[in-house]
């Protein structure tokens, strides 16, 4: 169901305490009126942070799992188990996960495939590298990780997920895309799903953008037609930053 959304990537950041205190500082001020709010921290302290927090209103997800549902792949977490300690949601397709450690658009499939499997909701991430906006190729290249990736599952599934528009030329750089590029992107995915499904389906998906959010831009980011929240990495890892953006997103 459309909606919208403002989750933090915290990637290998933060240790128990400082999550902990984090966790105290937004947790108290993130109430029922506030957007949805998504913590994806690693996973050997999901379930403590998890224990820990009292209140209703965060929800919390994995950074990744396996593509394989279970077995001899030491080093390894499935989508089963991360749905075993009550995970709803999983973050598959990060550029960081594409790029260091070669995750193909066909891993990505079976990714999304045992996550699904799982009951588990899919934050899948697209986006192109610097090249490919130079050479303004991004729609095709988009495309063809909607392609390769996600179409092939049930419009109903993808109605369900949330997909998060990341331009890796954003990520982590202090560029991020203008209110413009991340309209155009937004729209084009949406209108790929209403062709590859329908309109209806297209409207039911949340789109979220990444990449050098911050609470400076996120108004312009979150007001375009088509963004639904934002996934947010640096800007995250400080609670008043993450609430000040929460706040845009809430209003
Ligand atoms: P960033 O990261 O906000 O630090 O650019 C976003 C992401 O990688 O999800």
């Amino acid at each position: 169901m459309r909606r919208k959304i403002v989750a933090a990537n915290w990637k290998m950041n933060l240790d128990i305490i400082e999550a902990a205190e984090w966790l105290g500082e937004v947790g108290a001020q993130v109430h029922e009126g506030s957007c949805e709010v998504l913590v994806f921290p690693s996973f050997v302290m999901i379930t403590d942070l998890m224990d820990m927090y009292q209140g209703e209103h965060i929800v919390f997800g994995a950074q990744n799992c396996s593509h394989k549902e279970s077995g001899a792949y030491t080093g390894e977490v499935s989508a089963t188990q991360l749905a075993s300690i009550g995970i709803e949601y999983v973050i598959i397709g990060h550029s960081e996960r594409r790029e260091y450690f070669s995750e193909t658009n066909e891993m990505l499939r079976e990714k999304m495939e045992v996550a699904i499997k799982s009951g588990l909701t899919p934050v899948f991430c697209c986006g192109e590298p610097l090249q490919v906006r130079n050479e303004n190729k991004q729609k095709e290249f988009v495309k063809q990780q909607l392609e390769e990736t996600l179409f092939g599952f049930s419009g109903a599934a993808v109605a369900e997920m949330i997909i998060a528009y990341e331009p890796v030329w954003a990520i982590g750089t202090g560029l991020n895309a203008t209110a413009q590029q991340a309209q155009e992107m937004h729209a084009f995915i949406r209108h790929e799903i209403a062709g590859k499904y329908s309109l209806d389906i297209a409207a039911q998906v949340s789109i979220i953008y990444g990449g050098s959010c911050k609470p400076d831009n996120a108004k312009e980011l979150f007001n375009c037609a088509d963004v639904d929240g934002g996934l947010i990495g640096g800007a995250s890892l400080n609670a008043n930053d993450f609430l000040a953006i929460i706040k845009v997103a809430s209003l």
